[in-house]
């Protein structure tokens, strides 16, 4: 699947990257929506820095896009206090994670993207980091191969994660405040886009900004993404100016439907219908059959179709539900569930 066909992918082009930048909150006031979260972190910060001590560790799980990335950088902005990056496939050895753990400042901001992707070795050097902030280094090898303790300044480790259940134990029990992001709701949608439309200086009226946040799947990062699409149509076909009708014009020709999912969304629902006659198929035969990896599935297309009630889980595998065949265009047969309750857009 090529990338520019692909508007929610999450993989980042270099000038989506930049764009995912401009567009970025720096300050929790910026930061639009997950209310609950804001007010929380708020106290949190304000109470650490009352104190004068460095935040206490923090881990943010939901699906991509929903501003974990973007939050972790506003706590340690609002901390101000400097943020190392690094991701859990990246750490491929336990020296890089102690390169990194004993180069930190006093009261620095650790972002460990992807956390559950840390392979096992590194993790466990991370426990006695986390807590007591020291690691034990092995120096030399074989016989005359001691152990030396390092005391750490104490950090503060973010952890980001797309599949909180990959989390262990030991990990999630020393972060002492952990949250998961919902999807946001059309209204804070909407609001995204209109602060965006002002960051770009793209003129857009109430009902195009409506017209975007609607498809855009309870996700920020998709809602900046249909922006930038329909601005670029907006300038080529008409006078820049997004209304709603151009906005749906424009979502039309990039084949983003009326419940925001786009072509690979649609094309998973398909095959289950029609391929596996409506489920319920396992995971990794879905994966084959669309030609994309499993995690992929998983983590990024899965989850709003789960959520938005077209797809349910069963121990068999997935099946569709009567909302999913309808989206298709199809009756459903006798005995299909209906959707689960839909949470998202009420
Ligand atoms: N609450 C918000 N208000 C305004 N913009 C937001 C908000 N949350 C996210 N965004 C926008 O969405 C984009 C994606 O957010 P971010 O990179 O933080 O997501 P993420 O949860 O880290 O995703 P991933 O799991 O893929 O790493 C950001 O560039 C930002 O512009
Ligand atoms: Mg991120």
């Amino acid at each position: 699947m090529d990338d520019e066909e692909r508007l929610a992918h999450p993989e980042e082009i270099p000038l989506e990257q930049e764009l995912e930048r401009t567009l970025r909150p720096r300050s929790l006031t910026a930061f639009v929506g997950q209310p609950v979260l804001r007010e929380q972190l708020e106290i949190f910060i304000e109470a650490a820095i009352s104190r004068g001590e460095p935040l206490d560790h923090v881990l943010l799980a939901g699906p991509p896009g929903l501003g974990k990335t973007t939050l972790a950088n506003i706590i340690a902005q609002e901390m101000g206090v400097n943020i190392v990056t690094t991701s859990g496939p990246a750490l491929e050895r336990k020296g890089d994670m102690a390169a990194i753990l004993t180069h930190l400042q006093q009261g620095d901001v650790l972002f460990i993207d992807e956390i559950h992707r840390l392979n096992r070795s590194i993790e466990e050097i991370l426990y006695p980091a986390m807590e007591d902030f020291e690691i034990d280094i092995v120096i030399g090898q074989g016989p005359s191969a001691r152990t030396i303790r390092l005391e750490l300044p104490h950090f503060t480790l973010i952890g980001a994660t797309t599949r909180s259940g990959l989390i262990t134990t030991p990990l999630r029990d020393r972060f002492g405040f952990s949250h998961r992001l919902d999807y946001y709701s059309m209204e804070d949608l909407g609001r995204i886009v209109v602060r965006s439309a002002e960051i770009l200086a793209v003129v857009i009226d109430e009902e195009g900004a409506q017209a975007l946040a609607l498809r855009s799947r309870g996700t920020p990062r998709i809602a900046n993404r249909l922006l930038k699409r329909v601005r670029d149509y907006a300038q080529v076909r008409h006078e820049g100016r997004i209304t709603g009708t151009i906005a749906l014009e424009a979502l039309r020709l990039f084949e983003v439907d009326d419940e925001g999912l786009d072509r690979v969304d649609r094309e998973i629902l398909n095959l289950i219908l029609h391929k596996f006659d409506g489920g319920p198929v396992g995971l990794s035969t879905l994966a084959v059959a669309i030609g994309e990896e499993a995690d992929t599935i998983e983590d990024v297309y899965e989850p709003f179709l789960l959520q938005r009630g077209f797809l349910m889980r069963t121990p068999r595998g997935r099946v569709l539900t009567r909302l999913g065949y309808e989206h298709c265009g199809v009756q459903a047969p006798v005995g299909v569930q209906p959707a689960p309750p839909d949470t998202l857009f009420n």
